[in-house]
């Protein structure tokens, strides 16, 4: 089979995915004009042309930028929805979806009315397209601890319909130990935690992640190869690594995908896993980013194909659901 189609039948969970990285200029001008809300590009193409991105900041800026075209739950239903047919088009049978919250209530969008929109295009994506889901609420970490606990107190009544915690935006400057609280307070609630770390950020916050957040897994952790102990604790302990080479490379993290770590930490022995990130903004859906990988790193179909059960065993779903994806994996892997 050749790779393409090979990496596409792979079973894959997709586990770092920003629902708001995934709007696409187009559906950001057709949300705007609809919502009468204005943005800063004038057309499709000039958005598309500032999409030249000198590291993670100066994404997050277009990111919070083009966001605001989402008002209406039925925004916030559409934009779910046109990544889960890409999802399901790549060979995606699970999603975990990052949302933030944050970026949405500070402009006066109701919470209920995000999360309503996620949650019926969840639905909808297992009925008509057999893909599976969870929601995981991220907290900006660019904003205070205080600002995070009141984000946890609104979502609290609402808690049975998300999944998990996570932390992003903004690494530099903007260390795990500031969530500590909030983290303690979230696991108590029964919530899977996550959270980037590594991406731009030392390798100090991906042991802060582990020992002060006690996170389940490390969104990107690239620079954990500057740390040999680190890596080795990452390798015994199982952890998995969220690693998305598209994102890495348009954020400036790697210069090229040829000088990507993702093969170094895989046979380090590391959990790793391929995701997109923001995909509207850096090129690629989960696909792209395991083929342009695959083929910029030279991995073997072996080892892309622990990729793959690396994101299955990895994900938030009972071992009861992941037991078909991973037969179909296994029938994949032996070209039957
Ligand atoms: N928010 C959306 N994408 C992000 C990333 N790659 N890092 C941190 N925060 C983000
Ligand atoms: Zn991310």
């Amino acid at each position: 089979m050749e790779l393409e189609a090979f990496l596409r039948a792979l079973p894959k969970a997709e586990l770092h995915l920003h629902i708001e990285g995934s709007l696409e200029p187009e559906m950001m001008f057709s949300l705007a004009q609809r919502n009468g809300v204005p943005l800063p590009w004038a057309s499709v193409e000039a958005t598309r042309a500032a999409y030249a991105f000198t590291d993670l900041q100066s994404f997050l800026d277009l990111y919070y930028a083009g966001a605001a075209a989402l008002i209406h739950e039925a925004d916030f239903f559409d934009l779910a929805m046109a990544y889960f047919r890409r999802a399901a088009a790549d060979g995606v049978v699970h999603a975990e979806l990052f949302f933030d919250p944050q970026t949405h209530t500070a402009r006066g969008v109701a919470y209920g009315t995000v999360l309503d929109g996620l949650e019926r295009a969840c639905h909808t994506a297992q009925t008509e397209l057999g893909v599976s889901s969870r929601l995981i609420l991220c907290f900006l970490r660019h904003l205070s601890e205080e600002d995070a606990f009141a984000t946890l107190t609104e979502a609290e009544p609402h808690l049975a319909r998300i999944h998990g915690a996570g932390l992003d935006s903004s690494e530099r400057g903007h260390p795990p130990s500031k969530f500590a609280r909030v983290f303690a307070r979230c696991r108590e609630l029964g919530l899977h935690v996550v959270a980037h770390a590594g991406e731009e950020g030392p390798p100090a916050y991906i042991r802060q992640a582990l020992d002060l957040l006690q996170v389940e897994r490390i969104d990107h952790g690239v620079r954990a190869s500057e740390d040999a102990d680190l890596l080795a604790r990452l390798a015994e302990d199982g952890t998995p690594l969220t690693v998305c080479p598209l994102s890495n490379v348009k954020l400036c993290v790697f210069k090229r995908l040829e000088d990507h770590n993702l093969a170094q930490l895989l046979r380090a022995g590391l959990k790793v896993t391929i995701n997109s990130d923001d995909p509207a903004y850096f090129g690629g859906y989960i696909l792209k980013n395991f083929v342009d990988t695959a083929l910029a790193l030279s991995l073997s179909r072996a080892e892309l194909t622990q990729i793959a059960r690396n994101s299955l065993e990895a994900s938030f779903v009972s071992d009861a659901e992941r037991v078909p994806w991973l037969a179909r994996l296994d029938a994949v892997a032996a070209g039957t």
